[in-house]
Order: C-alpha cells, then sequence, then structure tokens
C-alpha cells in the first residue's frame, strides 16, 4: 500500500519534472532566436551551393564528355574550391545546436551538411584523390583492346565494340580473348591507384568521424544493421545476353524485341522520345528544351569520354541531361527509361533546398512496366495479335535474367569493398578475395586462372569511379514494391485475382499511378 501511495507520488513529481524539462527546451528563447538564425543561415547557403554546384557540375560534365587533361585541371580545380566551401559550412553548422531545432526540415539540412567526407580532406590530399579516380575512369574509358580474327585491328572500345561481341559472339575462344584483354587494359594499370585510393578516402572518413569510408557510404541508410540486413539469402548467375541461347520457348515469334527495333529503324533519338512518351503519359513532365540541346545521346567520334550511361541535375532549375552512348538494343531503350526516370527525380524536386535533391535510392520501377508484354505490344515491339501464353513465359524469363541474376553481383561489390576499406582485405589479396566472392556469391569462376598481378574489380565502371553500388541492390528489392503499390493505385493489380496479375500491370497512360509518384 504504502509503496503504491510512494510509487504515484513519485511517478507524478517525475511527469512534473519531464513536463517543465520539455516545455523549457520547447520555449527556450535562446533555441528558438538561433533557430530562426539557423533558417536564414541554410537559406543563404542554398544559394551558395545552388551557385557552386553548377558551376562544379558543368565541369565535371565537361570532362566527363571530353577527357583532355586541361578539362580535367579545370575540374579538380572548381571541385576543390567547393570542397572549402563545404569545409567551411562543416565547421559553422558545428556551432549550432542544430539537433534540438524543431523543425524537421531544418534539421535534416543540418544533418546533411554534417558529414562531408572526402570534402573533409586537406587540399593536397583532396586534389590527390580527385586525380586518381580521374586517371582511373581515363584509363577505363579509353582501354582498347585488338580484334580476336585480326590482331593488327587494336581499337575495340567498351562501348560499343566489346559489349557488343559479349552480347552476340558465339566463339568461346573470342569471348575469353575479349575477357582476358579488357581485364589486361585495366586491372594492373590500377591497382596501385587503387590503393592510394582506399588510404586516401580513409582519411576522409576518419576527419568525418567514421572508421572508414565503407561506413561512411552506409551512413545515408541510417540503420546501424544495414549490413546485416542485406546479408539475405541468394541465387541465379546468368545474364540478358543468354537470352536468346535460354529461352523457355525459343521458337515462339515475338521475343527478340532488338531485332523488332531494328526492323523499325529506331533511333537514339526515338528510343528517348519513346521513354518521354511514357513518362508524358503518366502526368509527369516533359523533358525541357534544354534537355534535348545538350544531352550526349549518341556517342561522338571526335573525342574521348565516359560512356557510362548517367543522368545529371546542374542545380539550377532548368539544366537537365543524359550522357549515353545509346546503341539500338532493347536492353539500351530499358537503360533510357531508367535514366530519363532520374530526370523525373531532378524535376519533382529542383525547388527543394540542395540537400534534399540527391536520389532517394537508384530506382527502376518505370522500366518494370515496360518491360511487360502488355507494355510492349501497346507500342509494337510485340506484333503478333496473339496472347499466347508462351510469350508471356519468355518475358518473365528475360526479366528474372535482367532482375534476379543481378542480386548476387549487386550485393559483392560492396560486399568486397567494405572489407577493402576496413583493411580487413589487404592489398596483397584484392583478387583473392574479389573471386572467392564472385565464386561463393554467383557461382562464377573466371575462364583462366587469375593472380595478384591481375586486378579483376577494376574491369568494373563503379569500382574504379569510387561509386557506391548497394544503392542498386537495394533498388532492385524496393523498385518491385513501388511498382506493386503503383499497380494497386492504377486499379491493375489485385492480390489473388488472376485476371489482375502484377507481371501484366503496365502504368503507361495511367494518370492515377503517375500523380501518385508527385
Ligand atoms: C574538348 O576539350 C578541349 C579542351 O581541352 C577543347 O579544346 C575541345 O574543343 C573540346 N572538344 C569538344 C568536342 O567539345
Ligand atoms: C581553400 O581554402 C584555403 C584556406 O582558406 C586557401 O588557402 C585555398 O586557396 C582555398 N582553395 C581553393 C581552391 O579555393
Ligand atoms: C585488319 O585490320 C587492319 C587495321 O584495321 C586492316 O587494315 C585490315 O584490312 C584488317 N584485315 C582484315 C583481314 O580484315
Ligand atoms: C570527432 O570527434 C572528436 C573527438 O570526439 C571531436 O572533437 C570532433 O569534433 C568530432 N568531429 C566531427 C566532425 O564530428
Ligand atoms: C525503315 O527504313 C527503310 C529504309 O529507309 C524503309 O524502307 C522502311 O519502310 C522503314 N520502316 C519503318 C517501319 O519505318
Ligand atoms: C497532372 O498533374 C497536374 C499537377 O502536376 C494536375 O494539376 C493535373 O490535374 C494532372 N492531370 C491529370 C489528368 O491527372
Amino acid at each position: 500500500m504504502e509503496n503504491s501511495i510512494g510509487t504515484v507520488i513519485m511517478a507524478t513529481l517525475f511527469a512534473i519534472l519531464i513536463y517543465f524539462l520539455v516545455t523549457a527546451q520547447a520555449k527556450d528563447p535562446n533555441i528558438e532566436e538561433e533557430e530562426l538564425q539557423a533558417y536564414n543561415y541554410m537559406l543563404s547557403i542554398n544559394d551558395k551551393m545552388e551557385k557552386y554546384l553548377n558551376k562544379k557540375v558543368l565541369s565535371d560534365w565537361a570532362y566527363a564528355s571530353n577527357l583532355t587533361q586541361e578539362n580535367l585541371n579545370k575540374n579538380i580545380k572548381i571541385s576543390a574550391e567547393v570542397a572549402n566551401i563545404q569545409k567551411e559550412i562543416w565547421h559553422q553548422i558545428a556551432q549550432y545546436n542544430w539537433q534540438q531545432f524543431s523543425d524537421y526540415s531544418l534539421r535534416r539540412q543540418f544533418w546533411a551538411y554534417s558529414t562531408i567526407g572526402e570534402n573533409a580532406l586537406p587540399e593536397p590530399q583532396f586534389k590527390m584523390l580527385k586525380k586518381l579516380v580521374s586517371d582511373m575512369e581515363s584509363i577505363y574509358s579509353t582501354a582498347k583492346i585488338c580484334d580476336y580474327k585480326n590482331s593488327t585491328k587494336c581499337d575495340l572500345l567498351l562501348e560499343p565494340d566489346l559489349t557488343n561481341i559479349l552480347a552476340t559472339s558465339n566463339d568461346e575462344k573470342e569471348l575469353r580473348h575479349v575477357w582476358i584483354e579488357w581485364r589486361n587494359s585495366i586491372g594492373p594499370k590500377c591497382k596501385d591507384s587503387y590503393k592510394s585510393y582506399v588510404a586516401l578516402s580513409n582519411e576522409g572518413a576518419k576527419l568525418n568521424n567514421f572508421s572508414d569510408q565503407g561506413e561512411v557510404w552506409l551512413k545515408d541508410y541510417e540503420d546501424d544493421t544495414i549490413k546485416e540486413q542485406v546479408h539475405g539469402n541468394m541465387w541465379g548467375q546468368t545474364w540478358d545476353n543468354i537470352a536468346e541461347k535460354t529461352l523457355p520457348y525459343p521458337d515462339v515469334e515475338d521475343s527478340d524485341y532488338t531485332a523488332e527495333m531494328i526492323k523499325q529503324n529506331y533511333t537514339a533519338i526515338k528510343i528517348f522520345q519513346t521513354a518521354e512518351n511514357f513518362f508524358k503519359s503518366i502526368n509527369l513532365t516533359e523533358m525541357p528544351r534544354t534537355f534535348w540541346k545538350n544531352s550526349i545521346l549518341e556517342k561522338p567520334a571526335d573525342r574521348n569520354l565516359i560512356c557510362h550511361a548517367s543522368a545529371w541535375d546542374f542545380y539550377d532549375q532548368k539544366d537537365f541531361r543524359i550522357k549515353q552512348c545509346t546503341e539500338v538494343t532493347y536492353e539500351q531503350m530499358s537503360t533510357a527509361h531508367h535514366e530519363m526516370g532520374h530526370i523525373e527525380y531532378f524535376l519533382q524536386y529542383k525547388d527543394q533546398p540542395v540537400p534534399f535533391r540527391t536520389g532517394a535510392n537508384d530506382g527502376d520501377c518505370i522500366s518494370l512496366s515496360f518491360g511487360t508484354t502488355t507494355h510492349l505490344r501497346k507500342i509494337g515491339l510485340i506484333t503478333s495479335d496473339n496472347p499466347d501464353p508462351k510469350i508471356v513465359l519468355n518475358n518473365l524469363y528475360r526479366v528474372g535474367l535482367g532482375k534476379i541474376a543481378f542480386l548476387p553481383f549487386g550485393y559483392l561489390m560492396d560486399l568486397w569493398r567494405w572489407d577493402v576499406f576496413s583493411g580487413k582485405t589487404t592489398p596483397d589479396n584484392y583478387n583473392c578475395k574479389w573471386w572467392e566472392l564472385r565464386e561463393k556469391y554467383q557461382g562464377l569462376e573466371p575462364p583462366v586462372d587469375r593472380s595478384e598481378e591481375d586486378f579483376d574489380p577494376a574491369a568494373k565502371y563503379h569500382i574504379i569511379a569510387d561509386v557506391p553500388y548497394l544503392r542498386y541492390f537495394i533498388s532492385f528489392v524496393i523498385q518491385f514494391q513501388f511498382h506493386r503499390a503503383l499497380c494497386e493505385k492504377a486499379g491493375q493489380y489485385e492480390p489473388n485475382n488472376p485476371k489482375k496479375p502484377l507481371h501484366e500491370c503496365d502504368i503507361y497512360e495511367n494518370t492515377d499511378a503517375g500523380n501518385a509518384l508527385k
């Protein structure tokens, strides 16, 4: 009895105390004033960042689309200026008690500016790091190998030559030749740079109070258990390219979409117009005129460039571009939809504060509608009237090759790098560890023996270009969740209704689904 009265009194006193603490904090005039000042500070930062980021992205573009020493020097210079500004902001925001601000959006902006990664490095180290990555990108993008059948012809580039050979050749010896020569032309040249890149990135991470760069990459997930979360069950190990050779119903007509595109005289421009038409049909924004003017949609012949497809926001609310060395293939048309999806996001959040203008994750949601037989029939890539279930199965098989087979690869890219950054994997077993993971998760073996003289991870763009990869892995899961939600909105999918299966849902021309994206 006494005990419980005592408990009640204690609880009451405690509640009163909490009440005072909470109200005292919420009404603290100092914090309120500080918050108002912080709000104005963020507005001014935003203008400044927009201006500088515009300059920086223009110079990133100039280099990526024209790999000259002059463009690189300019790019490193402006990158260092922006890093300086980031550092200045970083020091200033440490003066604010921003964790106590009441405005959520304001707190988020402070939070975003509170980790600046490599920008924290002293200027000489920062420039060194930029140069290392740019050099590796340049080696990757300009690598040339000799033709298997004509050893004096030594001008084969990844895009389009090697990509085409890997997609179409049936000659095992030629495939092996391309596989080996591509790696020989990059790996050994990049290994030393990669070692230095890892060391410098980690230095930057430590300045941000992270143990290593792998931890910096994981910060944005805001989940301490992210590594465990993504450690799922993996299976499958094949690719889109082998579809024609392995389709469940190879004799069914209407299964070779690339052939149909060529027959219909598709061009790079027509591919992007097709993509734009999709977005417009669901009431999303059409591409601004500058998009068509400034983008690089076909490979220019007069210079070296980074062909890896990418979408660009120039932070000035009007300049948005895609750079893609587009070939007329079904896969590239799917990529075009993906890249334009980025531009749609840029357009949607162009008026947001700068820190909120980066993609939440790389999505591929639209390409799921695009790739259905329903849609391919609508745009005339499937021409038969006959709704043959074998066509649907062939198509689903193709989606599986692209999406399911990707998962183990999407995962191991960063699994390898987390251990590289943390020091668990050292330079003398870079390649060995890489192949351990390739075998464990993808069930793949190299076609010839490899050693530490080779550096095969460098044969993949995102490794040498310092681009994290876990985002793709996660996007390959959540895009299906987004797709399902949009299809429910569109009234085209109902669980347990065999007349409305998810794999036949195509949100094309459905403005309910499109408006839900805004
Ligand atoms: C590539 O950059 C160089 C500067 O290094 C410039 O002179 C040249 O005009 C550029 N080429 C194109 C096609 O823009
Ligand atoms: C960055 O700031 C430092 C110190 O304030 C200054 O010496 C340096 O010139 C600045 N660098 C650039 C590229 O603006
Ligand atoms: C081999 O390539 C060289 C250089 O491109 C070319 O001049 C030659 O005609 C090619 N030979 C054959 C047999 O195609
Ligand atoms: C990193 O931690 C040290 C020591 O705890 C602290 O003095 C410093 O302000 C922290 N730096 C950042 C950027 O959080
Ligand atoms: C494609 O181009 C060829 C040659 O110019 C022409 O004969 C054919 O009609 C075109 N096909 C389509 C579908 O436009
Ligand atoms: C298209 O979107 C705009 C706003 O972005 C909205 O006002 C309009 O009603 C939408 N149209 C349709 C057909 O849903």
